[in-house]
């Protein structure tokens, strides 16, 4: 059952978003507000700037202008480990495991990159409480790997596994960072139908029962129609509409930009 958006706070706020590389605008004035709560997917042809999107909110990409301001702090400027800390994780559209290393071990790489940090910044903390730390983010990832039905796979390769499994890791790689906001990059492509239905269910039990808000790229429009409750459509790096499933769908500009061929 999709969720409502009604009643509930903003959690990120994008506003007049500017992205170019050398000459080429990429994003043009984006404003976007993501609540707490939302599944909101961003959809949009090839080359409509969604991925662009994504690094802008992480800062892997920084935008030339505009603001993005998560849960009230200003994220312009900053690095995106640093963004990282405040709750924000995602998911690539290739994805970027280390296939040799097993599925823990892979997890386990995320934790050490945010503890370096958290580490370098606190060089004043004694030595237990770091300790502390580290237990802790163990028992998160070994519930995370139960959570995302990873147990049997532990101690296996990654890059023996399944396709859709492999997303399950890194879907759990960014989970085990504790986020309030999941960005998942075309998650599903690739997979086949089961697979397909399979991470679905998994994206609405991360949406429930961790209560993580999710910002979701997504090119099939039909697992987008039933999971999100917000979606925003990109064309040629400006957001042409935004709204409901059922009102983006009868938008006259997305039929005509994104929908037309299945009029
Ligand atoms: N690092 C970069 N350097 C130069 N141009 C870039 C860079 N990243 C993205 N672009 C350009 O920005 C535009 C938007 O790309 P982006 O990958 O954000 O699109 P997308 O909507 O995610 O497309 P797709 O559906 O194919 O994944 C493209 O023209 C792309 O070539
Ligand atoms: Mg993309």
């Amino acid at each position: 059952m999709a969720v409502t958006s009604e009643n509930r706070n903003p959690l990120l706020e994008i506003e007049n978003l500017q992205l170019a590389f050398g000459g080429v605008q990429v994003l043009n004035g984006i404003d976007i507000t993501v609540n707490q709560g939302d599944i909101f997917t961003i959809i949009g042809p090839n080359g409509a700037g969604k991925t662009s999107l994504l690094n802008c909110i992480n800062m892997h990409y920084q935008p030339k202008g505009g603001s993005i301001i998560f849960d009230g702090n200003k994220l312009n400027g900053m690095k995106p480990h640093r963004v990282a800390t405040f709750g924000v994780a995602r998911t690539f559209q290739k994805v970027e495991l280390f296939h040799g290393m097993t599925v823990l071990d892979n997890i386990k790489l995320g934790r050490h990159f945010l503890m370096k940090f958290s580490i370098l910044g606190s060089f004043l903390r004694l030595p237990n409480i770091v300790k502390d730390e580290i237990q802790h983010r163990s028992e998160i990832e070994e519930e995370i790997i139960d959570f995302m039905g990873l147990s049997s796979f532990r101690y296996s390769p990654v890059g023996i596994l399944p396709f859709g499994v492999r997303k399950r890791v890194d879907m759990a790689r960014a989970l085990a960072m504790r986020p309030k906001l999941l960005l998942l990059d075309e998650i599903m492509s690739g997979m086949a139908v089961e697979e397909k239905e399979d991470i679905a269910s998994y994206i609405l039990d991360v949406h429930r029962d961790l209560g993580v808000t999710i910002i979701w790229i997504e090119h099939d429009l039909a697992p987008v129609m039933d999971l999100s409750n917000r979606v925003c459509v990109l064309s040629f790096g400006t957001k042409i509409a935004e709204g409901s499933p059922e009102e983006v769908q009868k938008h006259p500009q997305v039929i005509e930009a994104y929908l037309g061929r299945q009029k």
